[in-house]
């Protein structure tokens, strides 16, 4: 069985990639020049805004199943960069759900905890998305391209994603945090947004599962644990052995530059707790998972 993973150099990619080697025929694209093709790894360097490409990689792979991990995930820059975020969030994943149908490959697209308003918290797969910015607009739309496309498909929505690269860089929080730790530099963390984090283990074990199992629709990926992040960065601090005191709190609302977030995007992860063998785990189990991961 072959799996297409996109954002191959992304964070989340990272840790699906090193989990489903040995498993699956894993094809990686990615930007970069990238590591070649290893054990069971076959990489492709290809933008996916290049459509005949895109084509071009389906035809020749012949997926059959597509882990969608690549998007312009900053908030910021969606927001200050409209058009791109558009034609990269929206565009891409729309060439993507038509190639999966035409190829009759199953796709798993990342989504996001941010496509609600933050206003009730606890989200079921049933609650109705309202964007706050356009990062999360971008995020509607692909949701609803991918559903339209089959229903086999899966938006998997994920909470905030916690934990080390496994591979390459891409976007971890927790990295730069406890780079900035160890160089005894303070660092803020919103003190108004909760969320129940997942840590990148889980989440690549989760997708993998989705990829290869019969569930087709809207599921959530968070952890067990509903915390503030300001509250999180200081239970990591601690379990790490720095100086809480580092760990300042902000409102990230009260940042006119920023744009907007949801107060509480606290996800329901009863759903995968039911149909997934991988198990959500408490913020202090993600942590300790991730800290101990050896690929
Ligand atoms: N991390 C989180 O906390 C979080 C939470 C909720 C949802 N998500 C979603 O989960 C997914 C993965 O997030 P992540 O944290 O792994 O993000 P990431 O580290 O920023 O990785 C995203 C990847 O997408 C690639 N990409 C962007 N535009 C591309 C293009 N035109 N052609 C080819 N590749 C392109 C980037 O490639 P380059 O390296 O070449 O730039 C990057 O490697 C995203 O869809 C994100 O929206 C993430």
């Amino acid at each position: 069985m072959k799996l297409l993973i996109t954002g191959f150099n992304g964070f989340v990619a990272g840790s699906i990639i090193a989990q489903a080697k040995g498993k699956w025929e894993i094809h990686g694209v990615g930007r970069s020049e990238g590591p070649g093709d290893e054990g069971g790894l076959i990489y492709h360097n290809l933008d996916l805004l290049d459509t005949p490409g895109l084509t071009a990689l389906f035809n020749t792979i012949k997926p059959d199943a597509v882990i969608h991990t690549a998007a312009m995930a900053n908030i910021d820059s969606c927001q200050n960069n409209q058009q791109q975020a558009e034609k990269v969030n929206i565009g891409i994943t729309q060439t993507i759900s038509s190639l999966c149908k035409e190829h009759d490959a199953k796709l798993v697209f990342c989504s996001t905890d941010s496509v609600f308003d933050g206003t009730k918290g606890d989200y079921k797969e049933t609650d109705t998305p309202r964007a706050v910015n356009f990062y999360a607009e971008t995020k509607i739309s692909g949701e609803q391209l991918v559903l339209a496309a089959s229903t086999k498909n899966v938006v998997a929505r994920l909470g905030l994603v916690m934990g080390l690269p496994v591979m390459g860089q891409g976007n971890s929080f927790l990295a730069d945090t406890i780079d900035k730790l160890k160089k005894g530099v303070q660092i803020p963390f919103p003190i108004n947004e909760t969320r129940t984090p997942i840590d990148v283990i889980t989440l690549g074990s989760a997708l993998i599962e989705l990829a290869g199992n019969d569930f087709g629709g809207i599921i959530h990926l968070g952890g067990n644990t509903k915390i503030r992040r300001y509250d999180m960065a200081l239970q990591i601090a601690n379990t790490l052995g720095f100086p809480t005191d580092l760990i300042l709190s902000t409102d990230s609302n009260s940042m006119p530059e920023r744009a907007t977030r949801a107060n509480d995007a606290s996800m329901d992860n009863s759903l995968a707790k039911k149909i997934l063998n991988t198990p959500m785990l408490s913020l202090s189990d993600g942590l300790n998972l991730t800290l101990n991961f050896k690929k």
